[in-house]
């Protein structure tokens, strides 16, 4: 987790879930190839973490969630490292979403490039008010080359995705909201609780439900209509042969509250 003296990724655990801090404050958390190797390192260890059921990922500071990928790297790398830390950093995002565990991005200031591209692989994403997000990258004369121009079309639609990655304006937590980029816009001083809110109305569910449940919605988006139906009821079958299942629908039936185990 850490190569210097100060760790540039923090993790705490609290209550079943793991709190990721990105920290570089100094240089708005800005994701240098140091960072991302011990965020990805980090991520694979709560990925086998059976006790981690969620996981919040948040930047250290005032100012930002993440400005992005580091500018001071990049201006004298060769396109080959650039290449090399772009294949690191959708590694990351390619793991978070298939982490098998609910992850939330708090934005509290700039999530910006990289950043943002970090915050939509998470399966949902709460901005204070005061946030500034987009996709600065052409601004620079770069390209959103970590997953932006994959997944932002999938959670806003390409209209509005070509709007923020070809202006590379910062909109508001407001706009965002409006756009479906962010799901709940906080003040600062209530982001943490709203985002445990959210996290735990979604962890009180059936676990092994809410697993498939996304597994369905994010494979299935790459599916025909036809196919995304099908792995749906698929899911649904599977779901039937769980403890959960059954203690869901059986609780259901005599007005109980249900127990889940997970299993
Ligand atoms: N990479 C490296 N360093 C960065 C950075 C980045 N992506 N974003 C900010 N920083 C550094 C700044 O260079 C500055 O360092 P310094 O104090 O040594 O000069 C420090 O973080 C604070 O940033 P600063 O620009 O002074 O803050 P600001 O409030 O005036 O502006 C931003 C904030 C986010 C608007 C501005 O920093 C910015 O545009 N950052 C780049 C965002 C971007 O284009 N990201 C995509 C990269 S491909």
């Amino acid at each position: 987790m850490t190569r210097q003296n100060k760790p540039v990724v923090i993790v705490e655990k609290k209550n079943h879930v793991a709190h990721i801090t990105l920290n570089r404050p100094d240089v708005l958390n800005a994701l240098s190839f140091e960072l991302l190797a011990a965020l990805k390192e980090e991520l694979e260890k709560i990925k086998q973490d059976e006790s981690v059921h969620g996981v919040f990922i948040q930047g250290a500071g005032e100012k930002a969630f993440s400005a992005g990928a580091d500018i001071a790297f990049f201006h004298t790398a060769s396109p080959l490292e650039i290449r090399e830390v772009a294949k690191l950093a959708i590694s990351i995002n390619e793991l978070l979403e298939n982490l098998g565990k609910v992850s939330i991005a708090l934005i509290n200031g700039f999530a910006l490039g990289g950043g943002l591209e970090l915050a939509e692989s998470c399966t949902l994403r709460i901005a204070v008010a005061s946030a500034q997000l987009g996709h600065p990258e052409v601004r620079l004369g770069v390209v959103s080359g970590w997953g932006g121009t994959t997944r932002l079309p999938r959670l806003i639609g390409k209209g509005r995705a070509a709007e923020l990655l070809l202006t590379g304006a910062m909109i508001s937590a407001q706009k965002a909201f409006e756009m479906g980029l962010v799901n709940l816009v906080a003040e600062k001083d209530t982001l943490q609780a709203d985002g445990e809110r959210l996290m735990s109305e979604i962890l009180s569910n059936g676990p092994v439900a809410v697993k498939f449940t996304w597994e369905a919605l994010h494979r299935g988006l790459n599916l025909s209509i036809e196919e995304s139906a099908k792995l749906g009821a698929d899911y649904f079958g599977l779901i039937a042969a769980t403890e959960d299942f059954k203690a869901g629908t059986g609780a259901f039936l005599k007005k109980k509250a249900p127990v889940f185990k997970g299993k």
